[in-house]
């Protein structure tokens, strides 16, 4: 058993044993345990959809890019398993506050319709806590912060810019999320000096759980949410923290 608990974000669900983004990669991932999941959304013909690539193409019997069509069109492909391409609102029903759920900005004009449903979420019960809006697009980001400035945010870097946790930290954020290339003891020091959590994307080999554990990052996205729970003990809180 390891000394330090990660929290153990499922990845897109729990895409190592679910077709990624789907309604049942979100339900294996809760059936495992994971106090947290993370969806990747793009705003396309009025409604925020759940999925990963800018093309159809890998992961559906569809092609060309996902913005191109038109939502009775994406919801009549196949996203693996016969499932279709969730709504965002259909995550957080499916979830219904038995995880947390970070919300990853991919497409633009994202920011706003998130923030909406977020306000919509929390009139149905749904706490602050639960919920984490992340982008690589950090101008969304601030667009969410202008809206409401309640909403956690996690500052997503690609690469590893020298001031990414300065960054982040003067923006507001809750938590900073970084590639597995490029984390090390220096970015976590740096960043829980600022007062922001460090997650790490993502984190699958048994051996690189251990080494993220070691160098005292506070989460992971992993798309196997056993291989993260099975060296804790307990059971695990649910959510954010
Ligand atoms: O949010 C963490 C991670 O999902 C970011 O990269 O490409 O898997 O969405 P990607
Ligand atoms: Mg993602």
């Amino acid at each position: 058993m390891s000394g330090r608990r990660l929290l153990c974000i499922g990845h897109r669900g729990a895409m190592g044993h679910a077709p990624e983004n789907t309604l049942l990669s979100f339900r294996r991932a809760l059936e495992m345990g994971a106090p947290c999941v993370e969806a990747d959304v793009y705003y396309v013909d009025h409604h925020l959809m759940v999925f990963h690539d800018d093309r159809l193409e890998r992961t559906t019997n569809g092609a060309g890019y996902l913005i191109d069509h038109d939502f009775d069109t994406l919801r009549s492909l196949d996203a693996g398993n016969g499932e279709r391409i969730p709504t965002l609102a259909e995550v957080f029903e499916t979830i219904d506050r038995r995880a947390g759920v970070n919300i990853e900005l991919k497409g633009p004009g994202t920011a706003r319709p998130v923030a909406g449903l977020i306000a919509t979420l929390r009139k149905q019960g749904w706490p602050d806590h639960l919920i984490l809006v992340s982008s690589f697009n950090h101008r969304e980001l601030e667009t969410v912060r202008g809206i409401d400035p309640f909403i956690r945010i996690g500052v997503l870097i690609a690469g590893s810019p020298v001031d990414a946790a300065a960054f982040a930290a003067s923006f507001g954020a809750w938590s900073v999320h970084i590639s597995l290339a490029f984390i090390d003891r220096g970015f976590v020091e740096d960043a829980h000096s600022r007062g922001l959590k460090v997650f790490v994307f993502t984190v699958n080999h048994p051996d690189e759980i251990y080494r993220m554990e070691r160098l005292g990052v506070d989460g992971v996205f992993t798309n196997y949410p056993e291989r993260v729970l099975s060296r804790q003990e307990g059971d695990g809180v649910i959510g954010w923290g």
